[in-house]
């Protein structure tokens, strides 16, 4: 009997686009001799639909959209019971990122219709997308990382100035304002001095009720993919490097174009440090399947963690496949299928947890 893959994408958070990419690059490696594929499209507002059996590729985007054809609810119990018949395997591939999607909300919904699913769970989720508890977590196992404080909104609003204080002497100049929550960069600024952080705290504060403030350091930020379980392993790092910005015809500049750069140029000893702190970052935060570590490496090689990405871009092109690609030529379609593998080995294995406790 064939798997019914259901592939979630959209969403609400600010990444909806990147989530329509991952998921076409998905549904279009799934083997159909093995997979009945079923796309769900969460709309903006929140509405899912369930967009029926796909038999093709996915060709656009846009066929990852409502169609007045397709079911709805409004209600998410009501809509996840009806979808998932029992007496068939069944597995949910959250292809969503960012707040709703990599937050351990979705996660939450899915262990409560008890269906197995790709990727992080509760735990790791929730701490994953707050980057202070994510932070005070590598600190109890001594990972390296910079120096960091947070203020929470309502200590800021009742005195400000302290706040700033705060900042100056835990922190100094020049360091980085980011709400706590954030992704995708939103909300973060770089500042030099008190006027600019009073802008950016203000800004940081649209985007959370905590914010973060960050010793800026002056690295390269390296990219690992870490896959697995109990036994995660790492891939080789991979960077973006900046393609030199040029002059056009008014001699001004324009932006230059990140360019992915695999595996990265680091000393063999380096690289497998900052693998090996990739793993570890990993089992601290209690990931499972997959996750992107993002490693700052300076100029005399010291390595501070920078951050865990629990449902990283997972288009074709994304670092997550071309680092697999690169480490041991995993294609993308089996990198699909060794989620689905350990998605499915996670799932029995709590299963046989809970069962041995009923015996008993
Ligand atoms: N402390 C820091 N020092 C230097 N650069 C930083 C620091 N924090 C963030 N950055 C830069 O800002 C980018 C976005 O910050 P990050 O914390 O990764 O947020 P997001 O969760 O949005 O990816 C990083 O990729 C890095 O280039
Ligand atoms: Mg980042």
């Amino acid at each position: 009997m064939k798997t019914n893959i259901y592939v979630l994408c959209g969403g609400r958070s600010v990444e909806h686009e990147v989530s329509l990419k991952s998921a076409s690059a998905i549904l279009n490696a799934l083997d159909r001799e093995k997979y009945n594929v079923y796309p769900i499209f969460i709309t903006k507002e929140g509405i899912w639909c369930n967009l029926g059996l796909l038999e093709h590729k996915i060709e656009n985007v846009k066929q990852l959209q409502r169609t007045s054809t397709n079911t709805i609810s409004n209600s998410i119990g009501e809509f996840l019971t009806n979808q998932f018949k029992q007496d068939e395997r069944n597995i949910i591939f959250p292809a969503l990122h960012g707040k709703n999607g990599e937050d351990g909300t979705i996660q939450g919904l899915l262990e409560l219709i008890d269906v197995p699913y790709v990727g992080n769970e509760v735990l790791s989720s929730a701490v994953g997308m707050d980057k202070v508890v994510m932070k005070d977590i590598f600190k109890k196992y001594s990972i390296p990382q910079v120096k960091y404080t947070h203020i929470k909104r309502n200590i800021w609003e009742e005195n400000e100035e302290l706040a700033y204080e705060q900042i100056e002497k835990e922190i100094g100049y020049p360091c980085y304002v980011k709400p706590a929550n954030s992704g995708s960069s939103v909300g973060i600024n770089k500042v030099d001095n008190r006027e600019q952080v009073i802008k950016a705290v203000k800004e940081a504060f649209l985007y959370d009720v905590k914010i973060i403030v960050e010793q800026e350091i002056t690295a390269r930020e390296m990219q690992l993919s870490v896959v697995g379980n109990e036994h995660p392993k790492s891939s080789v790092a991979g960077e973006f490097i900046l393609e030199r910005p040029f002059f056009d015809y008014n001699a001004k500049y324009i932006d230059g174009t990140l360019i992915p750069v695999v595996p990265a140029r680091l000393k063999p000893e380096v690289s497998d440090k900052v693998r090996e702190m990739a793993v570890k970052a990993f089992k601290v935060l209690n990931c499972y399947g997959l996750a992107r570590v993002d490693i700052f490496v300076t100029d005399n090689d010291e390595i501070y963690v920078n951050e865990v990405n629990t449902m990283p871009g997972f288009t074709s092109v994304s670092m997550t496949p071309v680092l697999w690609g690169a480490t041991d030529g995993t294609t993308y379609a089996e990198l699909v299928e060794r989620l689905i593998d350990l998605a499915f080995n996670r799932y029995d294995q709590k299963k046989s947890i809970l069962n041995s406790r009923c015996i008993k």
